[in-house]
């Protein structure tokens, strides 16, 4: 069973507070730690608010030194004792180093309908590719991007008109009904594809 869950974030962190919100009650697992790379992330300010502990591990005095970066961010998370990460808008790219002994115990959720638009910018190539459908998946995390097994997708409609910012609204808001639903499945071992 899962119950310390830390979660990574770069930016506003709006899938971590979805996250943070249905981790209670009779919910299996609760948010231990959230870590960033970006001391002024919204998603840090929200949790310190919150009373949730935070660590923030800057990448950039790294610079191409992954490994460094990689180990003190282990360092961070190892002071919070997590059974499991959710990576929720984490900008780095982790490298076999940091994902392997996470293997079964890390996921991510990813603005496409993977396998289709592995890394950035997916709302713009859904669109320049005339896709009629787009969406989010939770995945189990590899050490190859955006890879690994599907836990679970959410679909839209793309509709006449749609920019790449109106796709990643009505993405978001799937996003936010889709991690936590994966994640309560997750917690108790259930890793079929959920399709919302
Ligand atoms: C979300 O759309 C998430 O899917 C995406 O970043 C956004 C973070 O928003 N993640 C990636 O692109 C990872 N490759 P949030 O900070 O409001 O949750």
């Amino acid at each position: 069973m899962i119950n310390r869950v830390a979660i990574f974030v770069s930016g506003g962190g709006s899938n971590m507070k979805a996250l943070v919100a249905d981790m209670q009650a009779d919910h299996p697992a609760r948010v231990c730690v959230v870590v960033s790379n970006n001391e002024d992330s919204g998603g840090i300010a929200w949790a310190r608010e919150h009373g949730i502990a935070t660590e923030v591990v800057d990448h950039r005095p790294y610079g191409d030194d992954r490994a460094s970066f990689e180990a003190e961010l282990t360092t961070a998370l190892n002071r919070h004792g997590p059974d499991m990460i959710c990576l929720a808008g984490f900008m780095r790219v982790l490298t076999a180093g940091f994902v392997t002994p996470w293997h079964g115990k890390m996921i991510n959720i990813h603005p496409s309908l993977l396998p289709k638009y592995t890394g950035l910018h997916t709302h713009a190539r859904a669109l320049n590719a005339g896709d009629k459908i787009h969406g989010c998946t939770v995945h189990e995390v590899t050490a190859l991007l955006d890879d690994g097994p599907i836990l679970g997708q959410s679909k839209i409609d793309v509709v006449m008109g749609d920019t790449p910012d109106t796709l990643a609204a009505r993405v978001l808001v799937q996003e936010h009904r889709l991690y936590p639903a994966v994640l309560r499945r997750y917690c108790v071992g259930i890793t079929s594809v959920l399709h919302l």
